[in-house]
C-alpha cells in the first residue's frame, strides 16, 4: 500500500490531468443547454473557434508509428510521405503519449504504415492505456495473431481494432493491396480479436464505383457474419497515391445517397468523420484532430503533409499553439483541408514548408 502522502499526491496528479477532459464535458454540456443538439447559430461557431476552441486539446491524435509496410495498396494516401532516417523510438513515444494524456486528449489513434510492423506496439498501446486514453488503431491484419490478441487484451483498456479491407471478394482486396492472401490474413486478424473480445471493425475503403456496384451490401453482409462491431466507411482521400485523382471524390448527390442508404444501418456501418459529410467541417480545421508523423512532425491531418513543429525540439503544446495560430486556422472555408479547400491544397503541394 502507498503511504497516505503518497497516495494524496497521486490523486491530486490524476485529478489534475483529467482537468482537461472536465472542462470540455463541462462546455459541452453548456453547448447542449443553450442549443441543445442543433449546429451551433452562425455567429457562435466562429467565435467559438476563435477563442474557446484553442484552450481545449484536440479530441483525436494520430500518431504514426512508421511509414513501413508490407502492403501496396493501390489508394495508399501515405505511402509517398517522406521517409527519414530515424524513426521516433520507443521512449520518445511514450514521453509523447505523457504529453498527450496531459493534455488532456482521450483517443490516440496508432497509424502508419503498418503500425504492427513496430515491435514496441503493444508496449506502447499499454503505455496509452495506462495514460487511461483510449486506444484506436488500424491494421492490414498481417500481424495480428492470436498472441498480439491476447497481449491488447491484457492491457484491459478501451481498444478499438480497425482491420482493413478494400473488397468482401478475397482476389479483389489481394490484388488491390498487392500481396496474395492478406485477404485471409484480414479475416483472422477479425477472428482474433472477435476471440479474445476485443472491439473489432471492419475499416472499408470504398469508392464512388464500388458504391455504385452494391459492393457495400456485400460488406456488410461479411461484416455481420464475422460478428465485427461495425463497418467503418473511408472513401478516397486525394492524398499520396491518388493526390490527382480528383475523379475519385465523391459527387454531393452520390454522399447524400450514401448517408441515406447507410441511415437504414443505425450505426452498424458509418462514415468515418461524419462531420466532413454532414457539416462540411473539417475536423483538423476544428482542431478536433491532430496528426504526428514517425519522425515527430506536427500535421494537421495525415494527408496533409506540411509540417508546424517537431516534438523533438518543442513540446506539443507550444507546437499546437502556433500552429492553431496560422492564418488555415482563421479562414472562412471550413472544409476538408485535403480535400475542398484549394487555395491551401495548392499551397501545400507547392515545394517547401507551407509559409503563414
Ligand atoms: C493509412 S492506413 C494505416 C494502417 C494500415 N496500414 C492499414 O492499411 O490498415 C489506415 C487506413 O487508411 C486507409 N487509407 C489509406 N490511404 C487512403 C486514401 N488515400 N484514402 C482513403 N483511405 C485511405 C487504409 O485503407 C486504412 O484503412
Ligand atoms: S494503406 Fe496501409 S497497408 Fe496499404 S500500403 Fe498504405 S499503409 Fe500499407
Amino acid at each position: 500500500m502507498k503511504p497516505p502522502h503518497r497516495a494524496a499526491k497521486a490523486s491530486i496528479k490524476s485529478w489534475k490531468n483529467s482537468l482537461p477532459q472536465k472542462t470540455i464535458r463541462v462546455l459541452r454540456q453548456f453547448k447542449t443547454v443553450l442549443f441543445g443538439s442543433k449546429p451551433l447559430p452562425d455567429f457562435a461557431q466562429p467565435l467559438l473557434q476563435r477563442f474557446v476552441r484553442p484552450l481545449l486539446p484536440p479530441r483525436i491524435i494520430i500518431i504514426s508509428l512508421t511509414y513501413d509496410c508490407q502492403a501496396n495498396c493501390k489508394h495508399c494516401g501515405v505511402v509517398t510521405s517522406e521517409k527519414q532516417a530515424q524513426e521516433l523510438t520507443t521512449l520518445e513515444v511514450m514521453e509523447i503519449i505523457d504529453q498527450v494524456a496531459v493534455m488532456g486528449t482521450g483517443t490516440i489513434y496508432f497509424s502508419g504504415g503498418e503500425p504492427l510492423l513496430r515491435r514496441d506496439f503493444a508496449r506502447l498501446v499499454r503505455a496509452a492505456v495506462d495514460r487511461r486514453c483510449r486506444v484506436q488503431f488500424d491494421t492490414n491484419g498481417l500481424l495480428l495473431d492470436g498472441d498480439l490478441a491476447r497481449q491488447l487484451k491484457a492491457c484491459n483498456g478501451e481498444i478499438l481494432v480497425g482491420v482493413s479491407l478494400d473488397s468482401p471478394e478475397r482476389q479483389a482486396h489481394d490484388r488491390h493491396r498487392g500481396v496474395e492472401g492478406i485477404f485471409d490474413a484480414a479475416l483472422s486478424a477479425i477472428e482474433h480479436c472477435v476471440c479474445e473480445e476485443i472491439p473489432v471493425d471492419i475499416s472499408y475503403y470504398l469508392t464512388r464505383d464500388a458504391f455504385a456496384r452494391g459492393e457495400l451490401e456485400d460488406t456488410i453482409r461479411l461484416g455481420r457474419e464475422l460478428s465485427v462491431d461495425g463497418v467503418r466507411i473511408i472513401t478516397p482521400a486525394l492524398s499520396g497515391r491518388l493526390i490527382e485523382r480528383h475523379d475519385l471524390a465523391f459527387l454531393p448527390q452520390e454522399e447524400l445517397e450514401l448517408m441515406k442508404r447507410l441511415k437504414a444501418e443505425e450505426g452498424f456501418a458509418f462514415l468515418e468523420h461524419r462531420d466532413v459529410y454532414t457539416n462540411h467541417r473539417c475536423p483538423s480545421f476544428d482542431m478536433e484532430l491532430i496528426y504526428i508523423s514517425p519522425y515527430g512532425d506536427i500535421q494537421p491531418c495525415i494527408y496533409v503533409p506540411t509540417t508546424f513543429g517537431n516534438l523533438r525540439e518543442e513540446p506539443l503544446t507550444s507546437i499546437l499553439k502556433r500552429m492553431w495560430r496560422d492564418r488555415i486556422f482563421k479562414g472562412e472555408n471550413v472544409q476538408c483541408l485535403a480535400h475542398c479547400n484549394r487555395p491551401f491544397r495548392s499551397s501545400w503541394r507547392a515545394p517547401g514548408p507551407w509559409r503563414p
